[in-house]
Order: structure tokens, then C-alpha cells, then sequence
């Protein structure tokens, strides 16, 4: 099937749905490879997951609703960044980048102050995408993509909490305020 116009241009997000798993299975394995989850994890982060925001990311595709991407957090006072993936022909045109704010601004409206993450080291591409978003490394977790024995990047944001105009909350894309400690 060719993909709807990938122009970005009428991307929205609206939350992911139970109904959306197909798809998402669809997708995962492409995006995720070994490290994929089951359509089992789905269910259970979709259903019974204390804390979770899952938020998809859709365009129209000749009138039906098409799922393009996917991000998913755990809220707490240091949120977690679970997943976020893209489908390929959709890519370089902000999507992730929207979905990655999404789950951010989720965060802080939960009381989030910071929000972590692993992302594989050899995966360039993400870690650019985080950092964008504000994130700094921080540490490395040996082998924690068993399947590979992949070492993980762990990458942290401080969350601002000061409202303002929309745009105005970004974390700041590089280095951390001056005089903020860990
Ligand atoms: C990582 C991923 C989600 C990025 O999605 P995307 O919609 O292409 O990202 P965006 O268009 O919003 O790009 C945002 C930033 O990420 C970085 N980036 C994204 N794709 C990149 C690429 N191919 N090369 C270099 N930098 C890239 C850039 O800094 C980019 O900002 P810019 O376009 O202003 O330069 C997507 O490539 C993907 O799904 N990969 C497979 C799954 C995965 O690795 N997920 C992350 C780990 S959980």
C-alpha cells in the first residue's frame, strides 16, 4: 500500500487506543527489531498500567486514519521515556520530535521534575532526537539489550514547570542551566 502523503504537514496526535495494536504490531517489529514488544506488553501498558501516557501520532490517509508513530511515558517525579518510533516513510519530518514534546509535556503536567531514558548507544539517530528535545547523557547501562549484549545511553532532561507560550517550555536542547546540579 503506498503511504499517505508523508508531508507532515497533517500530522496530529490524539492518544493510542486499544484498537490501535494491530497497527502498532504492524510497526513494531520494524521499528524495534529484536528489542520489539509483544502485542501482550501492549495490552497490558494500554489497560491496566498505572501512570502511563501513550500518545499516537496519525495522519489521513484517503479518509481513513492512518497510526505513523508512537510514543509512550511512565509518570512519577522522574518520568520515564518508554518508547517512541516512527514508521520509516514518515521520518525526518518532525513526527518524532512532536511525539517526544507530547510525552514530555505529559510528564510535566503529572509533577514530573526530570525525565530519563535508554536509548541504544549505536543509535545515533534517537539520541540526536532526545538531545534536541533536551536530554544529556548521563551514563551507559553494559549489556542491557540482552538480545545483543548493545550497551544503553542513559539520557536525562530537566523539566521546567514555569508556564508560558506554547513553544516556551522546551528544556533547552543543550547544556543545562548554569548552576543546576544533578
Ligand atoms: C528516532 C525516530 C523516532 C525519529 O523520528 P523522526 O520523526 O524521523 O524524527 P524528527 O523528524 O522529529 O527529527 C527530530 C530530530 O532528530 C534527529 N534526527 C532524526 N532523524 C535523523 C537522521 N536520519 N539523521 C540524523 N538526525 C536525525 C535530528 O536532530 C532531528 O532534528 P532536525 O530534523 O531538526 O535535524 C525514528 O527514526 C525511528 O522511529 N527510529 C526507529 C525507532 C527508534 O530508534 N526509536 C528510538 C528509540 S526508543
Amino acid at each position: 500500500m503506498t503511504p499517505a502523503d508523508p508531508s507532515g504537514a497533517d500530522v496530529r496526535l490524539r492518544p493510542l487506543a486499544l484498537d490501535d495494536v494491530d497497527r502498532v504490531m504492524e510497526l513494531e517489529d520494524a521499528l524495534f527489531g529484536p528489542g520489539a514488544w509483544s502485542r501482550g506488553a501492549y495490552v497490558e501498558e494500554l489497560t491496566s498500567a498505572y501512570g502511563r501516557t501513550y500518545v499516537a501520532a496519525v495522519v489521513d490517509d484517503d479518509g481513513r486514519e492512518r497510526v505513523v508513530g508512537y510514543g509512550g511515558l511512565a509518570a512519577g517525579d522522574e518520568a520515564q521515556v518508554l518508547t517512541v518510533g516512527v514508521e520509516a516513510a514518515y521520518r525526518r519530518r518532525g513526527i518524532g520530535a512532536l511525539l517526544v514534546d507530547a510525552l514530555l509535556s505529559a510528564a510535566r503536567t503529572g509533577g514530573a521534575r526530570t525525565a530519563l531514558l535508554e536509548v541504544r548507544a549505536s543509535d545515533d539517530v534517537a539520541q540526536r532526537l532526545y538531545a534536541r528535545a533536551g536530554f544529556v547523557p548521563i551514563g551507559v547501562r553494559r549489556g542491557y539489550y540482552q538480545a545483543e549484549g548493545e550497551d544503553a545511553v542513559v539520557m536525562r532532561a530537566r523539566l521546567t514547570r514555569t508556564p508560558g507560550p506554547v513553544g516556551s517550555e522546551h528544556t533547552g536542547g543543550g547544556a543545562p542551566p548554569a548552576g543546576s546540579g544533578s
